[in-house]
């Protein structure tokens, strides 16, 4: 293309569609050809960014113990309904599914409507999709292409000549494939039948989170109106035996009938509706669908506003228009000529993508209270947004972001606490502290402020800072709450730690610390008189710095600490987490302690000292690189990693980054390419675990931006970017250009070592800047590369304002 003088520049940049990059398949699979054990358990279907309403396939993977079907949609699994709520990159037990529909040719016998297994369908040829728009062609001949807006779906069917019947089952969730205790159970619903209009609710429980119930709303419409359509209903044989009578029952027919509504009862009966077209109807069915968490009424209204046309590509191209402006305009980099590496391409707006599908954004759609204030769901979780994900949203979709930190503080007003996980308006699960602390201390000392009652923000960390919740008895862990707050926090005000009679001691330990300096950070702009008090809680992880205990060739760890101050050395393996899933009942979660003796980002001054300056530190850092050193088997949240360092779990994430604090920059740069062209691809099993809401997904972004991000401090770390030119949108609309010297083709593999950094045209000592410098009115970083590893970097070591000598 030829740019003449005079043309606008900018115009022509904003015409790029960058949504075409977009391969929304990316972690849709692991290790294993064709099951998506292992990988990122995405949503793949139609959505826009941070909408209520993900449209998408339900699937059911029949190799039980390999099944992961948390996103919907799997590589090869059977297909049981379409349905309009999703989560995306969730590990444990699923989560939503609700609200279906489902293409049938036939529902004679051996059908039964109550059995998916009588009806599920493999699909034939390839599943194609981009963004807001997916296809795929069932084995019964049927097509199906989906889109959506935020709080609607619309599906276009292609029939084959024949009877035509859509399924409409109200008690359709997907299901824990190895059944148990937090498996999602249906409460009942109601539905009604107006010509080729429905309407109605279903009420839903359970899931990862152990939810309390919430209501599902729904107005469905088809284009075409059926020629019959019959509702039903049946005993619900849910096999939740706590809780279903029926539970060891086989599954029963349906009562048919012709009248146009069915509500379950007092016994959850299931109930659905079928609607059927004749063979003199043309083979095309189109549907929309509206959702909403209020009213049928409400539902109906959303599907009408958003959806004004029965084109499903006008949706689609609604959604692209979204994404591209709302998303992906916010980093810019070339897309045009022979010198431009498209993998990467397709890497950056990829992830950019992933990471924009939760939370979900349900303004003024909370059946649970009233407030003026915004209202978001489907956290999963902070403990793995906190990391790096959220001081993403902070430079690119700083508006967002702050209603999301309001409708956290709005839930701690009228729930008690703020979430850690939350999902269909009910909080849980935490898995160790109370990482909404970090999330708000990190806006907080950036400066974001806009309408957030910053207040109200505080007393929200005060109550999980001071008040441990009540216990729940999850099953996770019945010892103490992991629904909210801090379950171990008696312990840590008794004794400035969490003690080895308490699960997790040593991850929430870690955790706790980190969460009251963020306290401590907040504190000091609302209520200076506390800071100092929770800044010197913070060094509580030193309580359990045991320097005694040596593996390896290393020495000192934290180590459990019984209540009276003897170490609990009993069954205690640096290398283990204490129980053989590294989950709840365990001394640390989802980490070895080697791992975690690492995450004391506040104060990394003191952890260097105790680990033994910095020639050990960085001794012990390359360590946790090497293959073939774990010895813990981390199932799905590790699949294949045979390094102590976990790249497929949240709490790994800033460890590559760790050399900056002694001034070795270089070495951050080569661990974290190193794994980055490991375990990032554009393919299937394109990323190295679950993407968690997108965690893993903006762990990557940062890593092509060449910056990182230090949570709770108002800093980045500088590292190499994959681009020659970067521009990013900060701050609302200032703009952050990143400009590195090496040739782009090989920006992401070889040459790019840093030489020298210059920070808004000055020449830069520093392998960190901080926020106020770039990220606000926006500047201009340029780094100088080469392929030689040197130390460029003579100026202050990254800051430890954390740092406290007991
Ligand atoms: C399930 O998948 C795993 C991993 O691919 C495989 O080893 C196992 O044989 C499969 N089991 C069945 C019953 O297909
Ligand atoms: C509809 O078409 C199918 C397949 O072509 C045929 O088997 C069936 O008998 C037809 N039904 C009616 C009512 O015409
Ligand atoms: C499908 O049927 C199986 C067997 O009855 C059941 O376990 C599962 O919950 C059902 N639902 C889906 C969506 O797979
Ligand atoms: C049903 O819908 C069709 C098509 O929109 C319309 O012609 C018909 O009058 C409707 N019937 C009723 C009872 O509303
Ligand atoms: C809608 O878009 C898809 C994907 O781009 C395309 O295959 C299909 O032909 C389009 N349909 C219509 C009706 O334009
Ligand atoms: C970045 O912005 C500058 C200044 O507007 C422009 O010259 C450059 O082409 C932009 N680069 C990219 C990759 O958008
Ligand atoms: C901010 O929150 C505090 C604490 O809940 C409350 O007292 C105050 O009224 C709120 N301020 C505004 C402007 O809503
Ligand atoms: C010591 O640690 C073990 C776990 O390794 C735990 O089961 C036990 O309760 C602890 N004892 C005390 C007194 O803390
Ligand atoms: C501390 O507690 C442990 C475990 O309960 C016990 O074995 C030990 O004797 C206690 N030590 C003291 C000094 O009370
Ligand atoms: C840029 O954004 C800020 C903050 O939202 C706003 O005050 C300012 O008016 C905006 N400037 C332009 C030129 O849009
Ligand atoms: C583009 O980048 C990818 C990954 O970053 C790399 O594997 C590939 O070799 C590069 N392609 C070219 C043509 O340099
Ligand atoms: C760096 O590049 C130069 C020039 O291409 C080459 O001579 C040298 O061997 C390279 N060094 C390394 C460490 O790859």
């Amino acid at each position: 293309m030829r740019i003449f003088p005079g043309l606008s520049i900018v115009a022509v940049a904003a015409a790029v569609d960058y949504s075409q990059y977009v391969n929304p398949f990316i972690g849709g699979a692991g290790p294993y050809p064709g099951l998506a054990f292992g990988g990122g358990d995405i949503f793949v279907g139609g959505a826009v960014p941070f909408g209520s309403v993900k449209v998408g396939i339900d699937t059911f993977e029949t190799n039980i113990s390999y099944a992961q079907i948390n996103g919907g949609w799997t590589p090869e699994g059977l297909v049981t309904g379409i349905s309009m709520l999703h989560v995306s990159g969730t590990g444990a037990s699923p989560k939503y599914g609700l609200i279906p529909q489902m293409p049938l040719t036939t529902v004679e016998p051996p059908v039964n409507v109550l059995d998916n297994t009588t009806y599920w369908q493999k699909r034939v040829g390839n599943d194609s999709a981009s963004v807001g728009y997916y296809r795929t062609k069932l084995e019964n001949g049927v097509s199906v292409e989906l889109s959506a807006t935020h709080n609607a779906g619309i599906m276009q069917y292609h029939f084959p000549a024949g009877d035509k019947h859509i399924l409409v089952d109200v008690s359709h969730y997907i299901p824990n494939p190895t059944g148990g205790y937090a498996s999602q159970t249906f409460q009942g619903g109601e539905i009604s039948i107006h010509n080729a209009t429905y309407s109605g609710y279903g009420v839903f429980g359970g899931g990862w989170n152990e939810g309390a119930p919430f209501p599902v709303y729904f107005c469905g419409e088809f284009d075409t109106p059926p020629s019959e359509v019959r509702t039903f209903r049946g005993p619900n044989t849910d096999p939740m035996t706590r809780i279903q009578g029926l539970s060891s029952e086989p599954i029963q027919q349906p009562m048919f009938h012709q009248a146009g509504h069915q509500k379950s009862g007092w016994s959850n009966d299931r109930i659905g509706a079928v609607f059927s077209w004749s063979n003199g109807t043309a083979g095309r069915i189109r549907s929309k669908v509206g959702i909403s968490f209020v009213s049928a009424e409400k539902a109906c209204q959303f599907k009408d506003r958003e959806m004004t046309s029965w084109n499903l590509n006008n949706t689609a191209d609604a959604a692209v228009k979204k994404w591209n402006e709302e998303v992906f305009e916010k980093i810019r980099v070339p897309t045009d000529g022979p010198r431009v590496n498209k993998t990467n391409l397709i890497l950056l707006y990829s992830s950019l993508y992933f990471m924009h599908l939760t939370p979900s954004e349900r303004a003024g759609d909370n059946p649970f209270w009233e407030s003026d204030e915004p209202y978001w769901d489907d956290f999963y979780t902070l403990w793995d947004l906190f990391r790096c994900t959220v001081s993403l949203y902070h430079l690119i979709q700083p508006a967002a972001y702050e209603r999301m930190i309001r409708a956290l503080i709005d839930t701690w007003r009228h729930q008690g606490y703020m979430p850690d996980g939350r999902s269909g308006f009910s909080n849980g699960q935490s898995q160790g502290g109370s990482n909404s602390d970090n999330v708000l201390a990190d806006a907080y000392v950036k400066g974001l402020r806009g309408n957030i009652n910053w207040t109200a923000g505080y007393h929200a960390m005060l109550k999980n800072a001071e008040v441990q919740p009540i216990n729940t008895f999850s099953h996770d862990d019945e010892s103490a709450s992991v629904r909210e707050g801090r379950g171990a926090l008696d312990d840590w005000l008794k004794v400035g730690y969490v003690s080895s009679t308490s699960t997790r001691a040593i991850s929430r330990t870690a955790e706790y610390a980190l969460n009251d300096y963020a306290v401590s950070v907040v504190a000091a702009g609302e209520a200076p008189d506390d800071a100092h008090k929770y800044l010197q809680r913070s060094a509580g992880w030193q309580n359990i710095w045991n320097e005694d205990v040596h593996i390896r060739g290393f020495k000192g760890f934290l180590a459990p600490k019984t209540l009276n101050g003897t170490w609990n050395l009993t069954n205690y393996d640096v290398l283990q987490c204490g129980v053989s899933d590294c989950g709840f009942l365990g001394y640390s979660f989802q980490t070895v302690p080697f791992e975690e003796s690492f995450l004391i980002p506040m104060d990394m001054k003191s952890l260097i000292q105790k680990m033994g300056g910095d020639d050990e530190f960085a001794r012990r850092l390359d360590y946790i690189f090497l293959p073939n050193t774990s010895a813990m088997d981390l199932g799905v949240n590790g699949a294949d990693i045979t390094t102590i360092m976990n790249i497929g779990n949240e709490p790994d994430f800033g460890i590559p980054y760790l050399y900056n604090y002694i001034n070795q920059q270089y070495r951050s740069v080569n661990q974290s390419r190193a794994l980055a062209n490991q375990y990032f691809k554009n393919e299937l099993y394109g990323i190295p675990g679950n993407s968690d809401a997108g965690a893993i997904n903006s762990w990557l972004v940062w890593s092509m931006i060449g910056l990182y991000p230090i949570t709770t401090q108002p800093i980045y770390l500088l590292e190499s970017p994959w681009f020659d030119d970067i521009n990013i949108t900060v701050n609302g609309n200032a703009t952050l250009r990143i400009r590195s010297s090496g040739d782009p083709m090989t920006l992401g593999q070889a040459e790019f070592f840093v030489k020298s950094v210059k920070v808004n045209g000055k020449s830069w000592d520093k392998n960190w800047l901080e926020h106020d410098q770039m990220m606000v009115h926006g500047g201009t970083i340029d780094f100088e590369v080469g392929n030689e590893t040197m130390i460029w970097e003579k100026g202050d070591l990254p800051p430890s304002p954390g740092h406290i000598t007991l």
